[in-house]
């Protein structure tokens, strides 16, 4: 397993410098220099100041999706906003692969990771997770008519993942490499679920309910995969960082700002 997750992290390295040289995200770059730029000068005018880089993959809906207007929007943004304006800090955002959050934290190409990532003991190996704002479910996503009805009946069949999550590494250690495709995000392993090339997705919970809302066809199962603690991640070692942003987020949560947050994305 630890092989396995290093791989992983040594593929998403590479996958890092790709997204930096690939043409397709050269406009997201110009954006964020621009923003960067602007934020220099308001830093000026602040007393603390600085920027707060926070990456995150935005096809995690209702954590982090991409607007109409190419924004970044969700419940992580916002926990992110409300920290950086406790800490007199901007905030910028950085859109990235999820498997290169971990790597562009130890690069220090990013300061804070706000994606849904669940704290897991072979990541925080890596990184140090703040205290944790949510809870996630990994949930399987399958046909309307599938026969698949409990996670045992997973066995033999080939399941859809985003890669580099938490549904990949459990899937990977239960049902085994060759039983488990990895996919750049839930919505393209979504559609892979709809064009018949899967028999499942595991993701978590809150996205799979958006993934199933926006095709035709396919359900959730009643089971429940595993329950998972969601918290952001600096670079190992930041503990100054670290220690500010969970004061901060320690009275967002006191405050119930955390829980307004939270409720303005998921009605329970
Ligand atoms: N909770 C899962 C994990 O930590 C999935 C997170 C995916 N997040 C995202 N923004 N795509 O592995």
């Amino acid at each position: 397993m630890k092989k396995k997750l290093a791989a992983l992290l040594a593929m998403s390295l590479v996958a890092t410098g790709a997204l930096a040289g690939c043409g397709g995200n050269s406009d997201t770059q110009e954006d964020t220099t621009a923003q960067t730029q602007q934020n220099d000068a308001a830093d000026a005018n602040t007393a603390e100041g600085g920027t707060l880089r926070m990456g995150t993959n935005a096809t995690f809906p209702p954590y982090e999706t991409v607007d109409d207007s190419n924004n970044v929007v969700g419940i992580d943004p916002d926990i992110a906003q409300a920290v950086a304006d406790k800490l007199g800090m901007k905030l910028e955002i950085i859109n990235m692969e999820f498997d290169s959050l971990i790597p562009a934290l130890s690069a220090d190409q990013i300061d804070i990771a706000f994606a849904g990532m669940t704290v897991d003991p072979e990541r925080a190996e890596q990184v140090d997770f703040t205290i944790s704002y949510a809870t996630g479910i990994q949930a399987i996503i399958v046909p309307e008519d599938s026969t698949i009805a409990t996670v045992d009946d997973l066995k033999d069949k080939k399941v859809g993942v985003q890669t580099g999550t938490t549904g990949d590494m459990y899937c990977t250690d239960d049902l085994g490499e060759d039983h488990v495709q990895r996919f750049e995000s839930g919505v393209v392993a979504t559609q892979a679920l709809v064009n018949g090339q899967i028999d499942a997705v595991v993701i978590d919970n809150e996205p799979a309910k958006a993934y199933v809302e926006a095709n035709q066809g396919l359900k959730i199962l009643d089971t429940e995969y595993t329950v998972e603690d969601y918290a952001a991640a600096v670079k190992k070692g930041n503990t100054e960082l670290l220690d500010k942003v969970n004061k901060a987020m320690e009275e967002l949560k006191a405050d119930g700002t955390l829980d307004e947050i939270i409720a303005n994305y998921i009605h329970e």
